[in-house]
């Protein structure tokens, strides 16, 4: 096994709804797990339903329908995006695509635990910035981020603390930042 796997702690996803009712002995509303009261949306239903006849074929790989759809809906070019399967797919491919072992990432603390893994997998080392009474400052994590710092991860709200900061800040840390270094937001985008 790699060197830089070794020392990983596993994610730990915490018990099932089944085996917390079970340990409990009574109904439970778990809520850290994406769920929706609401059920999904019949639209994906749907598109589910019908993916179902498609089983037999290979799907298209490069997601270009889905693309074009996205390009339409925030108006770029369907270069500028990049689908994966979820968030957490991306930021492994984000490490994987960007870092070489021994280079600096700077994570904010707490906050998503699979920045930190994913840079720890390909050998990246990992700054932290601890968040003091859990608010996100964007002027505290900018005090840490120099030439070499090739990449810094920022979540907005933050997960899992819920705090966030504007879009004016954001700008501000972004000026910041040397040319270099990229940033790595996840966050939950309005397109208007
Ligand atoms: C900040 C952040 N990024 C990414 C993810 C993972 O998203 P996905 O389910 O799309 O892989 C989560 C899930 O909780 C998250 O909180």
């Amino acid at each position: 096994m790699r060197s830089s796997i070794q020392g990983l702690i596993p994610y730990d996803p915490g018990m099932t709804i089944e085996q917390l009712e079970q340990k409990v002995g009574k109904k439970i509303i778990k809520l850290s797990a994406n769920e929706s009261l609401w059920g999904p949306s019949p639209i994906v239903e749907e598109a589910l339903q019908e993916g179902l006849t498609q089983l037999r074929l290979y799907p298209d790989g490069a997601a270009q329908a889905l693309k074009k759809t996205l390009g339409k809906l925030w108006a770029l070019p369907v270069e500028s995006f990049c689908l994966g399967n979820g968030a957490d797919e991306v930021i492994q491919m984000l490490a994987i695509a960007f870092l070489d072992p021994g280079e600096e990432v700077v994570v904010p603390s707490p906050t998503f635990s699979s920045y930190t893994s994913s840079v720890t997998i390909v050998g990246g080392k990992v700054t932290f910035v601890p968040q003091k009474e859990l608010i996100f400052k964007l002027e505290e994590i900018a005090a840490y981020i120099h030439p070499g710092v090739k990449m810094v991860f920022l979540c907005n709200p933050n997960n899992p603390t819920g705090t966030f900061f504007s879009h004016t800040n954001l700008e501000l840390f972004l000026q910041k930042v040397p040319p270099k270094t990229l940033v790595v937001l996840t966050e939950w985008a309005k397109n208007n």
